[in-house]
């Protein structure tokens, strides 16, 4: 167990300036704070499949962060509406495909290019347009912070007195405009006086659990215990856990969830030992036009990533491997799903349909 004194967390994940934007380096922590500078949205969709920034919301507001630096490149490169429209649309489709899962990436870059087409349609002066997409980008950094203080609050009355809740992943300030979604609502617990211990999935292949959840819940003074990945049936079987709440990178109309590797094991454990099983989650995270979560893209990176630890090897040569980096988990698993606008629990397809559409 790790404990420090509470206080305040002030991260800026990511910032947006008038000639660039701006990312903490998440491959660097908790050893190093860092900041990289991105300067064209190519860079940017390299920092998103790097995972330089990650995490479902954060890559949404990147990608925004990415159209922004899109249009102010083609305000200097052409006086054409047309050729600019095309430019924003083709920087877009790379930003859009640097990574496949999270939905929040798709549905910022759609919001901003609706908000373009808007404009365009408007024949508003260019100069105007790259002023408005900043101002939309810089509302969608915003209105995540603003949703997580809310599933915070909501997700915080479903935690019993003296909680130990489960983690899997990173669902916190580092992966969003801030606070966090499944980590918010610890914090709130916490500031309640509900969270007695969070229990921390290290989360191979890459650590996010056991790199940037710890160093969060340090941060905060919460108090956190670090585990392996395969040890929370044991802990579930030893009564140690009383909640779990991860994030979500993908929830379909039916309620099944998409979040990092290793959520589902997590979940099928909390079933069998009947420990509820929660879900935090935007709704900028939700694809209601998916009517389950077997049309959920499930992306595959790089074997390196499996055969070893930060780049040292330590499987045979030879050796085949199998990355994928999220599953899905099925809504009979899911006790709630708590969003900035409440919590939903089952029959999801129905209670999602009346509190988000
Ligand atoms: O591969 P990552 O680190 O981007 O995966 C992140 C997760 O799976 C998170 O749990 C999810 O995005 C929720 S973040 C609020």
């Amino acid at each position: 167990m790790i404990t420090t004194p509470p206080k305040q967390t002030q991260l800026t994940v990511l910032a947006l300036h008038p000639t660039h934007a701006e990312l903490l380096d998440q491959t660097a922590l908790p050893a190093t704070v860092q900041y990289v500078t991105i300067r064209t949205p190519q860079a940017m969709a390299d920092a998103i499949q790097t995972m330089i920034v990650r995490g479902a919301p954060a890559i949404g507001i990147a990608g925004a962060f990415g159209i922004v630096l899109s249009v102010r490149i083609a305000l200097k490169s052409t006086d054409s509406v047309e050729a600019f429209h095309q430019h924003v649309l083709a920087d877009a489709q790379v930003l859009r495909q640097s990574r496949p899962t999270a939905v929040n990436l798709m549905w910022a870059c759609d919001r901003m290019l609706a908000l373009l087409a808007t404009l365009i349609a408007s024949q508003t002066p260019l100069t105007e347009i790259v002023a408005t997409l900043a101002t939309e980008a810089l509302a969608i950094h915003e209105e995540d912070l603003q949703a997580n203080y809310a599933m915070g609050r909501f997700g915080a009355v479903l935690m019993p007195e003296n909680a130990r809740i489960h983690t899997h992943c990173n669902a916190g300030a580092l992966a969003t405009a801030g606070h966090g979604t499944a980590l918010g609502v610890v914090r709130e617990a916490f500031a309640q006086g509900k969270c007695s211990m969070v229990y921390a999935d290290e989360t191979r292949p890459r650590l996010q659990g056991g790199k940037l959840t710890t160093w969060e819940l340090v941060q905060a003074g919460i108090p956190v215990t670090l585990v392996c990945d395969g040890m929370s049936g044991h802990m579930m079987q030893k009564g140690m856990v009383d909640a779990v709440i991860v994030g979500a990178d993908r929830i379909a109309s039916n309620g099944d969830a998409a979040n990092k590797i290793g959520t589902y094991n997590l979940a099928l454990a909390a079933k069998a030992h009947g420990v509820p099983f929660y879900v935090a989650a935007p709704s900028s995270t939700f694809d209601l036009s998916l009517a389950s979560g077997g049309g959920i893209p499930i992306e595959e990176r790089e074997a390196e990533e499996v055969l070893g630890v930060d780049g040292v090897r330590y499987a045979p040569e030879g050796v085949k491997v199998y990355n994928p980096g999220f599953d899905v988990t099925p809504a009979s698993c899911i006790t709630a799903i708590i969003t900035e606008r409440g919590v939903v629990f089952p029959p999801f397809s129905a209670n999602l349909k009346a509190l988000l559409v």
